[in-house]
């Protein structure tokens, strides 16, 4: 069995209902160029921030007989079943029940102090979409719920019936792009207590004009990101762990991350673009005077999105961007 580290909550038997690991089915997306880039880095600890169901960290291992992986999740259930998927590679892998948001702690706990290599495959993953029980999706009946991690308090049934008209509207619009999030939170508002995910889709589905429900896929699927991604701090944690795991790197290390919407991968190009400037900030055909000191090298065909095959076959993959850099030889080491 795949090592865990005994954080005080072991990744728990799934409850009833909980797809097991054999049916926990998640394709990794875009894992021949993932496998590329970190197939190019040194020997060592692959950090995989976002384990999910193992499918990613699989292939890594299979592909790669000198590398060992910790792999993160904060779900309970991903863990389980990516225990089961890893159980193959032995000692070659550790899992921890951790938020990436908090990656020293977590790489202390597992006793990894830098990484040969990292991968942060943002978001949910489909069995977390697919079982209804989890809140997470639009077209199943389920309790306002949506929390990746069940041990924290913060649900959707508090966003959608606790949060001021405003404030909602505010992370319609910041988290998912939305439109129409003033009349969708008035009419959410104007109908609480709302009392399950169906009712949420309905009433998303009313408040959006006739016109515009014809396009762009199932009208509640932005407020669903959206809410989610406020209910598990999506992006709050997104820019420290992404520096954290940069500074970590061994020289010529590799990261790659995956993420699926416009607000994610804003903040992985800024991180990324810091990482390669060092924060220079001198004017741009001047040579720097700053003192600032580059610690990675972008990859040279930034934001590659999946092929036409890959994004047809897994609608998940559709809105897939991959960014990826190398850490510099000689700069500034990990921590
Ligand atoms: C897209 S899935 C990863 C799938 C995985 N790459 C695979 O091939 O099976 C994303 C996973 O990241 C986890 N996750 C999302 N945000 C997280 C966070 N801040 N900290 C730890 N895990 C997170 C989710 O619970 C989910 O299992």
């Amino acid at each position: 069995m795949a090592k865990q580290v005994n954080n005080g909550t072991p990744p728990s038997k799934p409850a009833v209902g909980a797809p097991g690991a054999s049916a926990f089915h998640h394709l990794p997306v875009m894992c021949d160029e993932v496998l590329e880039v970190l197939g190019s880095g040194p020997s060592g600890i692959v950090l995989d921030a976002t384990v999910g169901g193992g499918g990613h960290a699989a292939a890594i291992l299979a592909a790669n007989p000198d590398i060992s992986l910790l792999g993160l999740d904060c779900d309970d259930a991903a863990l389980t079943a990516a225990a089961e998927r890893l159980e193959q590679f032995g000692d070659r892998v550790v899992l921890h029940r951790s938020a990436f948001g908090d990656l020293a702690g977590a790489m202390g706990a597992a006793g990894v102090a830098s990484i040969s290599g990292f991968l942060f495959d943002l978001g949910v993953s489909s069995p977390q979409l697919d079982w209804a029980e989890r809140g997470f999706s639009y077209r199943e009946a389920g309790p306002l719920d949506m929390r990746m991690d069940r041990r924290q308090r913060l649900t959707a049934a508090e966003v959608v019936n606790g949060y001021e008209e405003a404030e909602l509207a505010r992370i319609l619009y910041r988290n998912a792009d939305e439109r129409h999030a003033r009349r969708i939170a008035r009419t959410v508002v104007a109908a609480r207590p709302v009392a399950d995910t169906s009712q949420l889709a309905e009433l998303v589905r009313e408040a959006i004009p006739a016109p515009a429900r014809r396009r762009g896929g199932h009208p509640a699927k932005r407020t669903f990101q959206a809410i989610r991604i406020e209910v598990n701090g999506e992006l709050e944690q997104l820019a420290g762990a992404l520096d954290e795991a940069i500074r970590r790197l061994v020289p010529g290390g590799m990261g790659v991350v995956l993420s699926y919407h416009s607000g994610e991968d804003r903040i992985v190009k800024e991180r990324f673009d810091r990482a390669a400037t060092g924060g220079c900030a001198c004017p741009p055909r001047l040579p720097c005077a700053c003192g600032a000191t580059p610690i990675a090298t972008l990859s040279r065909r930034a934001g590659r999105t999946p092929i036409v095959d890959e994004a047809t076959s897994n609608p998940r993959a559709a809105s897939a961007r991959l960014r990826s850099l190398e850490r510099i030889v000689g700069t500034v080491g990990p921590r």
